[in-house]
C-alpha cells in the first residue's frame, strides 16, 4: 500500500480564511478530507497530514518520512521562496516529492518566482487552486507504481 506524506507549510491553517480571492474558500481540512477520500477509494492508498507553521517541525516531518512514507507533496507556503534548511531536508531523504502551489506564483509578486525547493523534486503543480492537490497526489502515486 502506498504511504504518502502531506505537508503543509506557514499560513496554510488559514485558508478559506485568508486571502479567498487568491486561495479560494475551502479550508485546509476540507482539502485534507477530500485528498483522504481520494487516497482510500481510488488510489488505495493512505495519507498522513502535518501543516507547521514552524520550519523546524516541518523538518522533522520530512527526516520521519524517512522508511515510512514512499513520496511527499508539499506546499511550502513562503518557505518556498528562501529556506536552503527545507530544500536540504527534503534532498537528504530523497523520497520522490511533488511541489504545489494553489495560486500562480509566476503571476504574483516577483519574490514568489523563484523556488528554492523546485530543482530537487519531482515537478510542480502551480496555479490550480486546490485541486492542485489532488492532481500532485494522482501524479506522485502514479510514479511511484511505475517505479516499483
Ligand atoms: C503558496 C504561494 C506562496 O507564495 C505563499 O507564500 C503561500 C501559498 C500557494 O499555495 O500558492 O503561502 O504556496
Amino acid at each position: 500500500m502506498i504511504s504518502i506524506l502531506l505537508v503543509n507549510g506557514p499560513n496554510l491553517n488559514m485558508l478559506g480564511k485568508r486571502e479567498p480571492e487568491i486561495y479560494g474558500s475551502q479550508t485546509l481540512d476540507d482539502i485534507v478530507a477530500s485528498l483522504n477520500r481520494l487516497m482510500t477509494e481510488e488510489l488505495g492508498g493512505k495519507l498522513e497530514h502535518v501543516q507547521s507553521n514552524h520550519e523546524g517541525v516541518l523538518i522533522d516531518a520530512i527526516h520521519q518520512a524517512k522508511g515510512v512514507h514512499d513520496g511527499i507533496v508539499i506546499n511550502p507556503g513562503a518557505f518556498t521562496h528562501y529556506s536552503y534548511a527545507l530544500r536540504d531536508a527534503l534532498a537528504s531523504v530523497m523520497l520522490p516529492t511533488i511541489e504545489i502551489h494553489m495560486s500562480n506564483v509566476h503571476a504574483r509578486e516577483e519574490f514568489r518566482h523563484t523556488s528554492v525547493i523546485a530543482p530537487i523534486v519531482l515537478g510542480q503543480v502551480v496555479g490550480l487552486g486546490s485541486d492542485g492537490y489532488e492532481w500532485a497526489l494522482r501524479a506522485l502515486v502514479r510514479k511511484i507504481q511505475a517505479n516499483r
